[in-house]
């Protein structure tokens, strides 16, 4: 008999859905809305795994409504903030990710964030558009460079590496602080710092990690007055690292150039901006960091491989640290 799996949306990018659907009986939520945690907690019992997307809330109530059949939560994203790891590894269920596959998507991205907001883009584009480019003047659409300018990622895992090559590419210093980094001396494309050091002398800042409880507000009002005036803060990692409140006071005092934002405390945001959104000095993106189509079928086809290796009694491919309980045991 066929094992019954969860999945959080009904289409997927790429063809990872099919093979899924070829081994498994897939249950998916097929509302347009987002499911919130009652929703996929009324479609789980019985299921043997769960795809669910990085946004989607996978807490101790859905696990429990899966019961002792589940194995798996297979998440397709790299981030796993909104997975209840605790209640995963108290249930034996293995959590895995997607490392690997969008680290060359998201620094892509992260850095046409660093060229928007120190080139001001959003405000070029808007005032185009709006017909206000009437006469060429020298002081009009004025940003600040990036080529030459001090890169500072905090954070350097697979995507702050592939955002050090850019950075290497248009001719930055790259200075990096990670304190789990197993890179502890210049690596050839980036400088080991201490954070104080980092914001100090970095132009830009660029945020590449996890939200956990070590990483919430990591950037608060301290940290962003410790930057320079004329610095640009990054994130394409999790909104809940930056304190918004923080940071839209050091953009509307101008203590701080400009920042670029994939990723909010709140998300999706609907109707309900953020004021971010709508600050001249501030670009901002709707959570697109691993937004290409390639991408994006990797992604699902990574979640599909580890549940079909955790269901076939393999290890999973990706798990997160400390969440393997349960992998290779057959189902
Ligand atoms: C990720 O992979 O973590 C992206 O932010 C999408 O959730």
């Amino acid at each position: 008999m066929k094992k019954r799996v969860l999945t959080t949306r009904e289409n997927l990018p790429g063809h990872g859905l099919d093979r899924l659907s070829e081994a498994a009986d897939v249950v998916a939520w097929s509302a347009a809305a987002k499911p919130g945690p009652a929703d996929l907690a009324a479609l789980a019992p019985g299921v043997s795994a769960v795809l669910a997307l990085g946004n989607d809330p996978v807490d101790a109530a859905l696990m429990d409504a899966a019961g002792p059949s589940l194995r798996v939560i297979a998440l397709a994203s790299m981030g796993y903030d909104n997975v209840d790891r605790t209640a995963a590894a108290e249930r034996g269920v293995v959590v895995t990710h997607t490392p690997g596959v969008l680290a060359e998507t998201t620094a892509d991205l992260t850095f046409a964030l660093i060229l928007a907001a120190r080139r001001r883009l959003g405000a070029a584009t808007e005032s185009l558009a709006a017909g206000s480019w009437d006469v060429f003047r020298m002081h009009d659409y004025l940003g600040l460079d990036v080529h030459g300018a001090t890169l500072g990622l905090i954070g350097y895992g697979q995507i702050g590496r592939a955002v050090a090559r850019r950075g290497q590419g248009f001719g930055m210093r790259v200075l990096h602080y990670d304190p789990y980094a197993d890179v502890t001396s210049d690596d050839g494309l980036s400088t080991p710092a201490s954070l104080t050091t980092l914001l100090a002398e970095s132009d830009v800042v660029s945020l590449h990690v996890p939200l956990t409880a070590e990483t919430r507000h990591l950037i608060a009002a301290r940290e962003l007055a410790a930057m320079k005036p004329t610095a640009t803060l990054v994130s394409t990692s999790r909104g809940g690292v930056v304190d918004e409140a923080a940071l839209l006071d050091a953009v509307r005092s101008r203590r701080l150039h400009s920042a670029g934002l994939d990723v909010y405390e709140r998300e999706p945001m609907g109707r309900e901006l953020s004021p971010l959104v709508a600050e001249e000095h501030v670009v901002t993106l709707p959570h697109i960091g691993s937004a290409t189509e390639p991408t994006r079928a990797a992604m699902v086809d990574l979640a599909v491989d580890n549940i079909l290796d955790v269901l076939d009694g393999r290890p999973a491919r990706t798990p997160l640290p400390g969440t393997a309980a349960r992998a290779g045991v057959a189902a």
